[in-house]
């Protein structure tokens, strides 16, 4: 049994060892595979280009080989958004779902124009031996618009250069391309005999014995039809709030990619025949939500946009946006959109007591490129051991972010990807730790001292007990009480103005959101009205007081309540400039930087009024 087992293990131990050198080996030169099938398909359907080529690798030379490489032109290269290789382990023809395959560029010493990847194997290719791959790759800006320049009634063509044989650093056996297309009307082809055009579908092949890296560059010209539909940029923001809601704001700036507009626009034409006019415009654009999503809007520059339409069921919820103008090649528009969703349905516990964010990557507009997207979460404050978790690559950064009444800031935590497709849109985790207790600083924070104070004040009164024997004392208890009933009615009434200051907030937040400056004017009022009845009431309340008690409370909560008074016009003054700058339309960093110096004033004066509730602890 022993010595079995030592067998096994020094076997495997040489096996690793084979490994290790032929991996370092084959990195100078492939080893001696070939490619005994290739059947490739490609998509040229929608603006995105997708390939998926079946193919057979054969190990013809001696020594096992752990990995594979994948050619691809380096013109197509850069337009590559998605590669994916997977493999379908096991025998027969069992359709289980494939192995995904990790893939590396390869830094191959090949031709400049050839760019390689590096698949690495689930287990050596022994001799003899033969592994079937799906390689699946995607690619956006790669059907170029010809003629460039299109008029409203003319359709859209576009070009596809491609090879006839499939690139690849091994010999190909048999292989056999097809390339579907999205309409009847293709203008031309690149004729590679034998090849021919059936149903929508150009096919090139079957060739036989084709030498390694062989490239016969073909051309398809067709129509397509389908609207370029590219986001420029793209911001995704999405604000976790633990009391209940996340709240996913997108700012888009989407242009039509395909060829240009040349001419004028006739909105009746349009209008009148929609079917040989402005064939590749597009006047919709749909979004799938998650199911539960609510308060959904969609504005742009100018304003809220209702000729939008929201479809929900169970499952999904659709928006379907209708810009001011429908959109031709080289058009652009920008907007938002807004959505909150129930927080239940995108954030879990996870084992480890962490919370965890799961909810998708991409756009939820469908067939969308997007060149910019930049992912930014927003956690609750005072969330900690924050990571992300995405199946592809994306740069991460970690930022803290302050909004009203935090103390701490609160962890963003930004993922930015360029060259974003539909299979982009996958979910990722966002992993951070929170405690419920952090859940109630805000409110907290704003009780607190009142709460100290009123803590101190009823130790001051107990204190007063032992000692009310004789009538001066009790006379003294008789001022304390009077002072300390005051203080509570005083209390009471800041509470009241602090509730209507957050309500202020709130609105401002709200503003940022929906642009919707009619409610937050409303707020305002709402709060105004508020605040001067409750000035009154403070003012009753001091007034009530017999004279000599008055200068006692006045003692006490007078710098507070001035400072109280400075923070909340320094609130209403932010508001009103907040408000105006969304009347004038002012874009979004203009408002923050004329914002800002009075959002740090404000901030100072909160410390302020904080630190004296502080004060009145001692
Ligand atoms: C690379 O350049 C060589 C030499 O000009 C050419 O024969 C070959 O077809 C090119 N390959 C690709 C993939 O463009
Ligand atoms: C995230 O959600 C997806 C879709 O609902 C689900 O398939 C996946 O298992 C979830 N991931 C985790 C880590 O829970
Ligand atoms: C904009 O839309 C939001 C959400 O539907 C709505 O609450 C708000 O009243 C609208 N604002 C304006 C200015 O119409």
């Amino acid at each position: 049994m022993a010595s079995s087992s030592m067998r096994r293990s020094l076997l495997a131990a040489s096996f690793v060892l084979i490994l290790f050198f032929v991996s370092s080996a084959s990195a100078a030169a492939p080893a001696n595979l070939v490619i005994s099938k290739v059947d490739r398909k490609i998509d040229l359907v929608s603006q995105v280009v997708r390939t998926t080529a079946q193919i057979k690798v054969e190990n013809k030379g001696m020594e096992p080989a752990s990995e594979v490489l994948l050619a691809v032109s380096s013109e197509q290269a850069k337009s590559m958004a998605y590669l994916r290789v997977t493999t379908t382990e096991g025998r027969g023809k069992s359709k289980a779902p494939g192995v995904v395959l990790s893939v590396k560029p390869a830094e191959g010493e090949g031709p400049a124009n050839v760019t390689f990847f590096s698949v690495e194997l689930p287990k050596p290719l022994g001799k003899g031996e033969a592994v079937a791959l799906d390689i699946y790759s995607a690619y956006s800006h790669l059907l170029k618009p010809f003629p460039v320049e299109i008029g409203q009634s003319d359709v859209q063509l576009v070009l596809f250069h491609d090879s006839a044989y499939y690139l690849s650093p091994y010999p190909v056996k048999v292989q056999t391309t097809a390339m579907r297309v999205p309409s009847f009307r293709v203008e031309s082809f690149t004729k590679v005999e034998p090849s021919k055009i059936t149903d929508g579908e150009i096919k090139y092949g079957p060739y036989e014995n084709i030498p390694a890296l062989t490239y016969s560059p073909i051309t398809a010209h067709f129509e397509n039809n389908e609207p370029f539909a590219v986001v420029k940029d793209l911001e995704r923001e999405i604000e976790i709030s633990h009391w209940g809601n996340i709240y996913i704001t997108e700012k888009y700036r989407l242009t039509h990619a395909g060829a240009r507009h040349k001419g004028g626009f006739s909105r009746f034409d349009y209008q009148s025949k929609p079917s040989a006019s402005g064939a590749a415009s597009f006047r919709h654009l749909l979004a799938r939500l998650p199911s539960r999503a609510h308060s959904v809007y969609y504005r742009d520059e100018i304003g809220n946009i209702s000729t939008s339409h929201l479809r929900s069921d169970l499952r999904k919820t659709e928006l379907e946006l209708e810009p001011r103008y429908p959109l031709f090649g080289g058009w652009q528009v920008t907007f938002t959109i807004g959505y909150g969703v129930p927080l239940q349905d995108f954030v879990f516990k996870a084992e480890d007591g962490r919370r965890f964010l799961n909810i998708t990557f991409g756009s939820p507009f469908v067939n969308v490129v997007v060149e910019n997207l930049v992912v930014k979460v927003v956690l609750p404050e005072g969330s900690t051991e924050t990571t992300a978790l995405i199946p592809f690559h994306a740069e991460q950064t970690l930022k803290t972010k302050y909004t009203y009444l935090d103390t701490v800031g609160r962890t963003v935590i930004e993922l930015t990807k360029k060259n974003v497709i539909p299979e982009h849109n996958v979910n990722f985790q966002v992993y951070y730790r929170f405690n419920s207790i952090a859940l109630l600083a805000e409110p907290l924070l704003l009780v607190a001292g009142f709460f100290a104070f009123f803590a101190a004040c009823i130790a001051y009164t107990h204190f007063d007990f032992s000692i009310s024997k004789s009538s001066s004392s009790y006379q003294a208890r008789q001022l304390r009480e009077e002072v300390l009933d005051a203080v509570q009615r005083i209390q009471k009434v800041m509470n009241e103005r602090a509730v209507a200051s957050e309500k202020l907030e709130a609105s401002l937040r709200d503003l940022a959101r929906t642009g919707n400056v009619a409610a937050s004017k409303a707020a305002r009022k709402e709060t105004d009205v508020k605040l001067k009845e409750t000035a009154k009431d403070l003012k009753a309340i001091l007034d009530s007081l017999p004279a000599s008690s008055r200068s006692t409370v006045l003692a006490k909560v007078d710098t507070l309540m001035q400072k109280e008074r400075e923070m909340q016009e320094k609130l209403q003054q932010k508001h009103t400039i907040t408000v105006e700058a969304y009347e004038k339309k002012l874009s979004s960093k203009e408002i923050d930087s004329r914002v800002a110096p009075y959002q740090q004033k404000l901030t100072a004066l909160k410390q302020e009024v904080s630190e004296l509730l502080n004060l009145l602890d001692d």
